[in-house]
């Protein structure tokens, strides 16, 4: 490979730290190791251009570099502005057989810290292929869908002729949005359509995203096919309630340090992460409070052991709380105004629109202080203070270092399927949103048995034939919850 300067990270010299960390982590991903050995003579993706936007962590760089062995070329940024792990991106961008004198590795645009318009210049970098007839990718590797997004808003305006209304922008990364969108029509008018035209599809990784791809199928304008790789059973029944189960705590805990045993905490939201939330909160000794609007998923709270009540309630007299509901103002800042001294506030959803930041920074008499970076302090008049992580967004991500591998193998294997499912079979995925086959979902389950010394019961014929499923599977119809 070439000698590329193309990409733009925090500091080379945590390269060798990043690769020693990618390599213990190649051994915790063994779905996606195996991927790389069935399909290292094929070479599905070979001419695949992947345009990635997902937090570019350790895990992250195992699959960039399984999507590199199965032929892809690959363009990266993360999609959060706190989420990169600097030593990741930097192994990422010198290559395991580049030095940082000499990187040869992928083209990351990421660092920990970005503000919001370099969080968009990086996602526009990624989006943005230099030696491409198109200019652009022609897959997408999403993270709740802002590079889809990105695609999706340059097309409308190129169609409408309009022109953005950075005026009527409803807060700064909206204006930040619209000023790229500004510039970019005025200097390469066309650009964002001739783009579009070449892209065969998006794989979408989180819920949030997810629900953005079915709003835009509902409403007519999805522009290419994509795969919702969240409803894969061996990610959100995993990722979400596993991953978060490990990462929620371990970012409060970096952040804060506070003993959780004995706390009352407040888990918003009884979805998959919700689940995950509670129960990593119960594991250390709090007594945990949950709020829901679902009565589904209210009453399997409550029949899990948790209170279910709603947060106007508990306010004043709960300490930590935690949003996982991917909605918008659930915290406001009247309730962050009615908590205990020292009450810790944190988000896990995707995206920063679950607490009112902005709301908290406009409250009469309010002081912002930094404790650290992604840990601050808000003092109100009266002298009580409140502690929020991560400014609101993901805590995970911001406070600690996100998923382990083990649980990610799963997500980047339906991942990577998913990718190659697109790219090398685009007559079966007119555009729509579609979930990967059972099939395949349990494909990535069987790669991660072995590793964890699970034995599966084999089923005989006679069996299979009484329940009615073939031997080798799929084992349960497409309505079954799991
Ligand atoms: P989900 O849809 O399974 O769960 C969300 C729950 O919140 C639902 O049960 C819903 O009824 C509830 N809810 C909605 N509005 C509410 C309100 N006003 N008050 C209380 N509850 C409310 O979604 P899932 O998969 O749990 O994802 C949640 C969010 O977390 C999404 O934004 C997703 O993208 C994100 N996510 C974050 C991860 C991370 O590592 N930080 C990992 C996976 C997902």
């Amino acid at each position: 490979a070439a000698t590329t300067r193309d990409f733009k990270v925090a500091d080379l010299s945590l390269a060798a730290f990043g690769r020693k960390e990618i390599t213990l982590a190649e051994h915790e991903m063994p779905g996606l190791m195996a991927i790389r050995r069935e399909y290292a003579e094929a070479q599905p993706l070979a001419g695949a251009r992947i345009t990635g936007s997902l937090h570019m962590t350790v895990q992250t760089a195992v699959l960039i570099e399984t999507l590199v062995a199965l032929g892809a070329r690959v363009r990266w940024a993360s999609c959060n502005i706190f989420s990169t792990q600097d030593h990741a991106a930097a192994a990422v961008a010198v290559g395991p057989d580049g030095t940082p004198d000499d990187p040869r590795g992928v083209p990351v645009f990421a660092w920990k810290g970005e503000t919001l318009q370099e969080y968009w210049w990086c996602t526009e970098q990624a989006l943005t292929w230099p030696d491409a007839a198109s200019g652009g990718p022609n897959m997408i590797l999403d993270d709740g869908g802002d590079a889809t997004l990105l695609v999706h808003k340059g097309v409308e305006y190129e169609k409408d002729g309009a022109v953005p209304d950075v005026a009527g922008a409803e807060n700064e990364e909206h204006r930040v949005v619209l000023e790229l969108l500004t510039r970019t029509l005025a200097e390469s008018p066309g650009k964002w359509t001739q783009l579009a035209s070449e892209i065969r599809g998006v794989t979408e990784e989180t819920t949030t995203g997810v629900h953005r791809l079915y709003e835009m199928q509902r409403g007519g304008t999805l522009l290419f096919p994509a795969i919702n790789v969240n409803d894969s059973v061996t990610k959100s029944k995993f990722d979400n309630k596993y991953g978060c189960r490990h990462s929620l705590i371990d970012g409060i805990n970096r952040a804060t340090d506070v003993l959780i045993g004995g706390k009352v905490a407040v888990v918003c939201g009884y979805g998959d992460v919700g689940k995950g939330c509670a129960e990593s909160l119960r594991g250390q000794g709090a007594r945990v409070i949950v709020t829901e609007i679902d009565p589904i998923c209210a009453l399997q709270a409550a029949m899990d052991g948790y209170q279910v009540a709603t947060l106007e309630d508990v306010v004043e007299t709960a300490d930590i709380f935690v949003t996982t509901t991917g909605n918008k103002d659930i915290i406001l800042a009247e309730h962050m105004a009615r908590m205990k001294h020292q009450a810790i506030v944190g988000n896990i959803g995707h995206f920063d629109n679950e607490i009112d930041m902005t709301g908290l920074a406009k409250l009469p008499g309010i002081v912002k202080d930094e404790v650290k970076p992604q840990v601050h302090t808000w003092t109100f008049p009266d002298g009580k203070a409140i502690i929020v992580l991560s400014e609101g967004r993901l805590l995970n991500l911001g406070n600690a270092t996100g998923h382990p591998s083990f649980v990610m193998s799963n997500s980047f294997a339906n991942q990577t399927i998913a990718q190659i499912e697109l790219f090398t079979k685009p007559d079966q995925y007119p555009t729509g949103v579609y979930v990967l086959p059972k099939h395949l979902d349990e494909k990535v389950a069987r790669l991660h048995l072995e590793a964890l010394g699970a034995k599966l019961t084999e089923l005989r014929p006679d069996q299979a034939e009484y329940i009615g499923v073939p031997v080798e599977g799929p084992y349960k119809p497409d309505h079954y919850r799991y």
